[in-house]
């Protein structure tokens, strides 16, 4: 029987492990997904996936059955509020809760630090999977490359 996805992610879960990636091999891993699901599908050269930011940023990668599944970057927007950023899962296992975990992680890291509000921008078709997280849609904002609009989202701590 087909396993629910917080099934899933549950029986998984002590396999799992969620932190930044440490080795040169894990960090290509890491850089490649970003570019694979964030970047290539729109065109984008390689390289454009990285900026000023991964320098600051709090990297977070769902590493399952030794490979990472799942990204985000954790970045201070301003005092008290975190942004999330570069939030991808791997194309072949969507669905399964993997998504879920890694914006629960950031979360938590976020309030840790003392945050109380997390701010995204949010792809069009996003949008849905960041209102099943309890966050809410605050406004239409720009067009990525000319193709895809995003949306602001939130959520209160
Ligand atoms: C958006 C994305 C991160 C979701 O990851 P995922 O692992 O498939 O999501 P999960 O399985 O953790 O889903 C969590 C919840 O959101 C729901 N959900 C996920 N994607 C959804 C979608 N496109 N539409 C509606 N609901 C969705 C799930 O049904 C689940 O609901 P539940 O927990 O109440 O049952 C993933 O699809 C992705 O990487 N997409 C491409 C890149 C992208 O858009 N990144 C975000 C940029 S802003």
């Amino acid at each position: 029987m087909e396993l629910k996805p917080e099934e899933f992610a549950q029986k998984y879960l002590s396999q799992m492990e969620i932190r930044a990636p440490k080795t040169e091999i894990e960090w290509e891993e890491y850089y490649t997904l970003r570019y694979k699901i964030l970047r290539a599908t729109l065109d984008q050269p390689l390289g454009s996936e990285r900026n000023d930011g991964d320098k600051t940023g709090q990297h977070f990668a769902l590493f399952s059955e030794g490979r990472i599944a799942a990204i985000a970057r954790l970045d201070q927007a301003e005092d008290g509020i975190s942004q999330v950023r570069f939030v991808a899962v791997d194309n072949a296992i969507r669905g399964k809760g993997f998504g879920r975990l890694i914006m629960e992680a950031t979360e938590k890291a976020s309030i840790e630090q003392g945050n109380h509000k997390m701010v995204l921008q949010a792809r069009d078709y996003s949008v849905d999977f960041y209102l099943r997280l309890d966050y809410t849609l605050l406004e239409k904002t720009h067009l990525l490359f000319g193709v895809i609009q995003h949306y602001k989202m939130e959520k209160v701590y």
